[in-house]
């Protein structure tokens, strides 16, 4: 193993690397891809067994403490979350100041980066216990204000949590409950959205988590961290693409379309890409699109709905992974290519695709940002950068120009 800072440290090295395609900015635990070879582990797990085996709750747990829970450390843990899924009601009056289509992720970037408005009691983020308790209230409140986004771009009113709920129970319920009434929540419906969360929860160093530790280096807020990192996973080329994805496919609507499409994305000259197809790190099938797409086919049968976009979708992946200019390329389905058929079918719009990510990548944003601070070697990061502007010279007077 190479020891990066004695490394640097020696030789004072210095790289360029434009879109840090082979620079790592941190060491960590918490997760390990290896992208040739289509694995995905967070804190030695493969993800395929998190989804199926585990929960949400539990993969939290997991990220935050190191270990999996013992049955009382996760009621205890979810006990926890769930008495912080509140809003402070001057927040809730905050949302109002939004126009009224606005887009979910842009009301949340705002309310999130609010939050550090509200809870100054943790924000020593020297301190362990400050920064549990931000990392829980974050956790607690994302989904309370990913549904009150929706609920708002919809002009219908807020639906306060029911903290008999289960975490992702709950969330259905305050995005297509009504409140003061029963809401009863599809056991395959939540669970599959579960399972979405926990294949979403942490990627290591992508463009929004790379964001909230450089935010977090120069111990700012955590809110505040964390509402740049939903800046940047708003971005079509990060988090944005399953809203993208869904919106391809729907505009492709037919599989006679799709030779159209991939020759399309194959041509030099012409912008489009497939969207919800390739990985700066996988080489190879993203695990998390095998997941998405069995869920796919569990989600359909407990809805009984059946959108012909499943169906392009499964013509595309075929066509794609069989034509050269893919295959040399390698380029495969990641994990959004098929998350927007599902939750389309749960009835979200396009425009909550990303919030939803962002919900549960909350969990990889506090796990990295706590592993950073808690590291004694944590400097703030700081790029360099190769410098291509004009050499000195003499400043001129403007009546001189
Ligand atoms: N469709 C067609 N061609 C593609 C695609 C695609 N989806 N993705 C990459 N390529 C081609 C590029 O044109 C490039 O070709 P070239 O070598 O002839 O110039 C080559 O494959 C390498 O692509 P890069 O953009 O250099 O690869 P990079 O690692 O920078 O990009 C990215 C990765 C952004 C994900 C890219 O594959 C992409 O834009 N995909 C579509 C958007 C998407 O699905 N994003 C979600 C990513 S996963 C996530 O954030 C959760």
């Amino acid at each position: 193993v190479i020891d990066i800072r004695k490394l640097y440290a020696e030789t004072g090295c210095f790289t360029y690397d434009p879109g840090f395609t082979s620079t790592a900015s941190c060491d960590s635990a918490l997760t390990y891809i290896d992208g040739d070879d289509g694995v995905l582990l967070h804190r030695g797990y493969p993800i395929g067994e998190l989804a199926e085996e585990s929960s949400f709750m539990e993969v939290s747990y997991l990220m935050l403490n190191g270990e999996l829970p013992s049955k009382e450390e996760l009621e205890t843990f979810s006990y926890t979350i769930t008495r912080h899924t509140m809003l402070h009601e001057q927040l809730m009056q905050f949302y109002r100041g939004f126009r009224r289509d606005a887009h979910p992720m842009a009301i949340m970037c705002g309310v999130v980066g609010a939050l550090s408005a509200f809870y100054h009691d943790s924000t020593d983020i020297a301190d362990p216990e400050h920064r549990r308790i931000s990392s829980h209230r974050l956790i607690a409140k994302m989904p309370t204000i990913a549904a009150a986004a929706y609920k708002y771009s919809v002009g219908q009113p807020f639906v306060y949590p029911d903290n008999s709920l289960s975490y992702t129970g709950n969330f259905l319920r305050m995005t297509f409950g009504v409140p003061a009434e029963p809401y009863e929540v599809n056991p395959v419906v939540e669970r599959a959205l579960d399972r979405i969360f926990i294949l979403h929860a942490d990627h290591e160093q992508n463009a929004s988590t790379s964001t909230v530790r450089l935010a977090g280096s120069s111990g700012a807020n955590p809110f505040a961290c964390i509402a740049a990192g939903i800046a940047c996973l708003w971005g079509p080329a990060h988090g944005g693409a399953n809203e993208a994805a869904l919106n391809m496919l729907r505009e492709i609507g037919t599989p006679d379309k799709i030779p159209h499409y991939i020759a399309r994305a194959k041509d030099k000259n012409d912008p489009f890409r497939l969207m919800g197809f390739g990985h700066r790190v996988y080489k190879n099938y993203d695990p998390r699109a095998t997941v998405m797409q069995k869920t796919v086919r569990e989600v359909f049968e407990s809805l009984k709905v059946n959108d012909p976009v499943f169906e392009v979708a499964l013509q595309l992946e075929e066509m794609a992974l069989n034509d050269p200019y893919f295959i040399e390329k390698k380029l495969f389905p990641n994990v959004d290519f098929y998350s927007g058929v599902i939750l389309s079918a749960i009835g979200f719009p396009t425009t909550m695709f990303t919030a939803l990510f962002a919900l549960a990548r909350t969990v990889g944003w506090v796990a990295q940002w706590n592993e950073m601070i808690s590291d004694p070697g944590q400097k703030i990061g700081r790029p360099r950068q190769l410098y291509t502007g004009p050499t000195q010279r003499p400043y001129v007077s403007v009546d001189k120009r």
